[in-house]
């Protein structure tokens, strides 16, 4: 689904003709019993809404877009933020993530989740002690092979890891509902903790492995759950329809996220975001009630509609 010029009015008519500004939910609005999620079946109990930092926290050395980024942390850690979610992919956004952490109150709740990316064998080990010192932690709690990229022999160096307590779980990313065939078999036949991979109300690709990897034990993260943004186009100015308001779901925000973490397999989503508002907008989809199931293929009818 992309951004088309008749969205707003296809959805106004789906809505009944509504047509308003969702209303913003203010830091202070924020309810504090944190919806909680076990990631895997040996996995630690984790927030439900986390965050990711492709694109959002490549902002090298630039003291404006810093200071900007510490206040989406800060929110972050102040409603409960516990998973953030970086690659050595992301350009700099590990060092950025590792030179704002001091300072922050997340002592005991960061879930330092990364990866490792690169063709060649050889430089898997040097990557991950960059990591590690440009998060400046001494261990990652999750660590993936990111895109499955030389999935093999990475998987042998995560393996390491955890035995040398380098790493808490370990595993595989993709996104875009790319490789699903490869990840299927690495469910099967693989004993990894967690699987990172797309999955919001624009593609729903991905559910049949969330399936197979709820059956094997294995903990789902949730990447892109705003189709990067676009869901948000899509849905424009229209309200939220009543009867997913009265399911928990009071904003678009919500809406979305929540529909994700309501999927029994699914351990956490992390959405991506520069700017504080929408990060309290973001961690308030991570309280109180979540739709059921006939609520949630309500929800899926209505997008597809768009
Ligand atoms: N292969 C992989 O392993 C893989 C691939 C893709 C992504 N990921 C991970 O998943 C994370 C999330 O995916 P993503 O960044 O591609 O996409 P996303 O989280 O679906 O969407 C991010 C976009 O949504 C906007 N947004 C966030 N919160 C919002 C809100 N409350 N209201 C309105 N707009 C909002 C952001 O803009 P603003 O900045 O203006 O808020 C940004 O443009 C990544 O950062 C990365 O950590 C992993």
């Amino acid at each position: 689904m992309r951004r088309r010029p008749f969205v707003v009015a296809s959805l106004a008519a789906a809505c009944g003709g509504a047509l308003a500004v969702p209303a913003r939910l203010g830091a202070q609005e924020l309810a504090p019993a944190r919806l909680q999620r076990r990631l895997g079946r040996g996995g630690r109990t984790v927030p439900a809404i986390g965050m990711g930092t492709w694109l959002t926290f490549d902002v090298g050395d630039d003291t404006q877009e810093r200071e900007q980024r510490r206040h989406v942390l800060q929110r972050f850690f102040a409603a409960g933020g516990g998973m953030i979610d970086s690659s050595p992919m992301y350009g700099s956004a590990e060092r950025v993530v590792g030179e704002l952490l001091p300072g922050l109150p997340h002592e005991g709740r960061l879930v330092a989740a990364t990866k490792v990316w690169t063709p060649l064998t050889g430089l898997g080990p040097g990557q991950l002690e960059r990591s590690l010192k440009e998060w400046r932690v001494p261990r990652f709690d999750v660590l993936l092979v990111h895109n499955l990229l030389n999935w093999r022999a990475h998987l042998q160096l995560l393996r390491r890891a955890k035995d040398d307590g380098r790493a808490r779980l370990i595993g595989i990313s993709t996104s875009h509902g790319n490789r699903h065939d490869d990840v299927e078999r690495i469910l099967k036949s693989e004993p990894i903790d967690v699987l990172q991979i797309t999955y919001n109300l624009a593609d729903t690709r991905a559910e049949p492995l969330l399936a197979l990897a709820a059956e094997r034990g294995v903990g789902v993260v949730v990447n892109r759950p705003f189709d990067g943004g676009q869901l948000f186009d899509a849905v424009g100015r229209c309200a939220v329809p009543p009867w997913a308001a009265e399911a928990g779901c009071l904003t678009w925000t919500a809406f979305f996220l929540k529909w994700i973490v309501a999927h029994p397999a699914v351990g956490c989503a992390i959405p991506a975001t520069r700017q504080p508002g929408h990060m309290d907008e973001n961690m308030a989809a991570g309280t109180g009630a979540l739709p059921d199931a006939a609520t949630r293929r309500r929800m899926q009818g209505l997008i597809a509609t768009l």
